[in-house]
């Protein structure tokens, strides 16, 4: 699909196809297309759980705001991000390191770059987290769209009872859910409200 009819056609999708799957392939598809976007020194400060199985809908659903969509749509992406992307651990490094042709000062100093920038408060690793993980969200939603696949993104969520729920430590941050699926074509969409442009929103100076 041509870039421009993505953007136009790729909606919030409230209603789904409940007869409709998204396989394996397809997912993996969207995914791997997706992470093409960028991130803070290509970090890539992020996990994604599938929530497919019909218990993990339901627990989902529970904390959710019980929003009829995680039970209808065939899958459901928590979006999570990882506060301490940015520190050694992060494997990234060691790839920096092999593209940068073995020269340790190079990533050294990016790491310590990193770290001055993204390391000081919990505000800031947040922030880090959350930045690069809301650009992962519209990357994935505009990769299922090429698919042909639809979406909803969900942020009335139980944040923390989420993180819980799907063990992820204190270091990970749950940013958003999107469910993905195929619309239910018996139901029908509002239409798309409208959006600020240019002239409402930039500022040249
Ligand atoms: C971060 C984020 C969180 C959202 N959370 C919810 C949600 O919890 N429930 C819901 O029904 N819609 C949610 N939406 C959908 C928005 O209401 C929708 O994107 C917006 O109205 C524009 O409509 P469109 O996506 O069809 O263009 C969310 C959207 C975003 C980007």
């Amino acid at each position: 699909m041509d870039l421009r009819n993505v953007y136009e056609e790729r909606r919030s999708i409230n209603f789904f196809d409940r007869s409709k799957e998204v396989s394996k392939e397809t997912l993996k598809n969207i995914i791997d297309l997706a992470v093409l976007v960028p991130s803070a020194f290509n970090l890539q400060p992020w996990e994604i759980i599938e929530v497919r199985s019909k218990e993990a809908k339901e627990k989902l659903f529970n904390l959710s705001n019980k929003q009829p969509k995680v039970l209808e749509a065939p899958v459901t992406l928590v979006l999570v991000g990882q506060k301490n992307g940015y520190d050694k651990s992060n494997p990234v490094w060691e790839e920096m390191l092999n593209t940068f042709g073995g020269d340790k000062k190079v990533v050294e100093g990016a790491q310590a770059m990193a770290s001055a920038l993204y390391s000081n408060t919990d505000a800031d690793k947040l922030k880090f987290a959350e930045s690069n993980v809301g650009l992962l969200a519209a990357s994935i939603m505009y990769a299922a769209k090429h698919y042909g696949v639809d979406s909803h993104p969900m942020s009335g969520i139980d944040f923390e009872g989420i993180r819980k729920e799907f063990n992820l430590d204190e270091s990970k941050t749950v940013v958003m859910t999107i469910a993905l699926g195929y619309f239910d074509e018996t139901k029908e969409l509002y239409p798309r409200r409208p959006r600020r442009g240019y002239e409402e929103i930039v500022r040249e100076v």
